[in-house]
């Protein structure tokens, strides 16, 4: 008991980035009694919702295939301001270009910006897509099924607050692909494109618009996002992103973080990677122990939890022990490829979006010189960023310390509240030293 509770202490005080969700399954079971009057959704693995339907294949990135209106029981779920959600099933590609389908949950507040009397009827209605990171390979702790269960930060909750709607795309996709930037780069897209497109019918709204925000994990699905737009989505036009405590590098932050207390992170996008790459986990399969300590089965015990429950049984495991060949193994030819494609930012493309991008400079995950030499780079290109580096605490700091200004961020871009000074063209950078007074509420 003590010592899981002392571990419990070590990975509390880092871990305020990472998903805390842990679905009580014993609830479900009880719940699902067959009857069509169960208060939640079935585990996505078992949802006969999540599949696309005959011939998707053929459908263009951004088809809209299923809407589930009233997909949670809103009198059950623990976020502010929430009037009704409702799902969306769309076409998406995968990290090889092939064929793939993603969900979001899309959040509408009780007073959209839109529904004032005063706004005329050219209002444009803002939706935020909140890319949440949620850490894990397990698809069943994919943000469609645990948000029932109410959300980490309150940001979707605040955003609801300004009048906004809010879609959280499952952006790792059906196979939980944890790690792998560019199919989640395709799926936000493409979660953006089929609610802009949903909206309208289903919902009555004229005017949608829409803004990406997203943080550590949720910040590469976001940055990948803004990267693929102009080629990818070129009819697309997104108001503006935040993107907050980017990891340029995986390959850089891979082995800083193998014997951590967050080393759960390593294994659960080693699995989430090699989801997309066949061959790859194939050749994985061969290298981990088959029966020991550090084995297989144990290695793969990640894909059955939340991003929580692998930081907590991972935590300062060396990871290199569960191969063979240690480290190595992991630098074969074939296996650093593929960590290098998906994992290197800002070689995608030049994004034509308006972005606000903050950073601890101090960020303990991620080097602040990869993220300045990104930013560099695309402000050389015809980007348009206004930059925030910290001066004042980590990468889970800034989680905090950013969330005011991302919301006036948004502000600036879809109206809406507080807004934030940003540069009409080109580029900004702000060295401050900014920490969020406790005290003060968030809106
Ligand atoms: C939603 O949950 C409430 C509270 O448990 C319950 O009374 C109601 O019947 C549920 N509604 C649906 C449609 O399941
Ligand atoms: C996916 O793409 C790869 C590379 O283009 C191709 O070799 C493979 O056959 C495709 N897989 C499927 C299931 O279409
Ligand atoms: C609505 O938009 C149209 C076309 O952009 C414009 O001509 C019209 O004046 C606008 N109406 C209002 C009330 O803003
Ligand atoms: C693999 O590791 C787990 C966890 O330590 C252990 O319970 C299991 O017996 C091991 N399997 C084999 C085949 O050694
Ligand atoms: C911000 O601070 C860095 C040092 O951390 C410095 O190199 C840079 O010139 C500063 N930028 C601005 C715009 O003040």
């Amino acid at each position: 008991m003590v010592r899981l509770g002392l571990l419990l202490l070590r990975v509390a005080t880092v871990t305020e980035a990472i998903w805390q969700f842990s679905p009580d399954l014993t609830v479900l079971a009880q719940d699902d009694d067959g009857d069509g009057t169960e208060s939640y959704l079935p585990l996505p693995s078992t949802d006969s919702w999540y599949r696309a339907p005959e011939g998707w294949e053929e459908a263009t990135p951004g088809t809209v295939f299923k809407i589930r209106k009233n997909a949670y029981n809103v009198s059950l779920v623990p976020i502010a301001n929430v009037k009704e959600v409702f799902q969306v099933l769309f076409r998406s590609t995968d990290s090889l270009e092939n064929a793939t389908w993603g969900v979001t949950t899309v959040f509408v507040p009780h007073r959209s910006q839109c529904d004032s009397t005063t706004s005329s009827a050219n209002c444009s209605q803002g939706i935020v897509s909140y890319q949440l990171p949620y850490d894990t390979s397990c698809l069943d702790a994919s943000p469609s099924f645990g948000l029932q269960w109410g959300e980490p930060y309150g940001e979707i909750g605040m955003a609801l607050g300004r009048g906004w709607w809010v879609s959280v795309p499952d952006f790792e996709g059906p196979l939980a692909s944890y790690g792998a930037n560019i199919v989640a780069g395709y799926i936000t897209l493409d979660s953006v494109r089929a609610v802009l497109a949903a909206v309208p019918d289903a919902f009555g709204v004229k005017h949608p618009r829409a803004a990406l925000w997203g943080y550590s994990n949720g910040a590469s699905a976001t940055e990948a996002a803004v990267e693929f737009a102009p080629k990818y989505a070129p009819a697309l036009k997104l108001a503006g992103a935040a993107i907050g405590g980017l990891t340029p590098s995986q390959i850089t932050s891979g082995p800083m973080i193998a014997r951590t207390q967050v080393s759960g992170l390593l294994v659960q996008g080693i699995i989430g990677i090699t989801s997309q790459y066949p061959k790859q986990r194939e050749y994985l399969l061969t290298r981990l122990h088959p029966s020991g300590p550090y084995n297989v089965t144990e290695f793969f015990w990640a894909s059955y939890m939340s991003g929580w429950q692998s930081l907590l049984y991972y935590s300062y495991v060396d990871v290199f022990q569960y191969f063979i060949g240690g480290q190595a193994d992991l630098e074969e030819p074939g296996m650093a490829a593929m960590f290098y494609r998906e994992g290197t930012l800002g070689v995608f493309g030049i994004p034509d979006t308006p972005l606000f991008m903050y950073q601890a400079v101090e960020d303990d995950l991620t080097p602040i010189a990869e993220t300045d030499s990104l930013i560099q780079n695309f402000c050389e290109k015809g980007s348009n960023i206004l930059y925030h580096r910290n001066h004042w605490g980590g990468h889970n700091d800034e989680l905090t310390n950013g969330r005011q200004r991302s919301l006036d961020f948004m502000g600036t871009v879809l109206g809406g509240g507080d807004v934030l000074e940003f540069p009409s063209s080109g580029c900004k950078t702000v060295n401050l030293t900014f920490m969020q007074d406790p005290q003060k509420p968030i809106v």
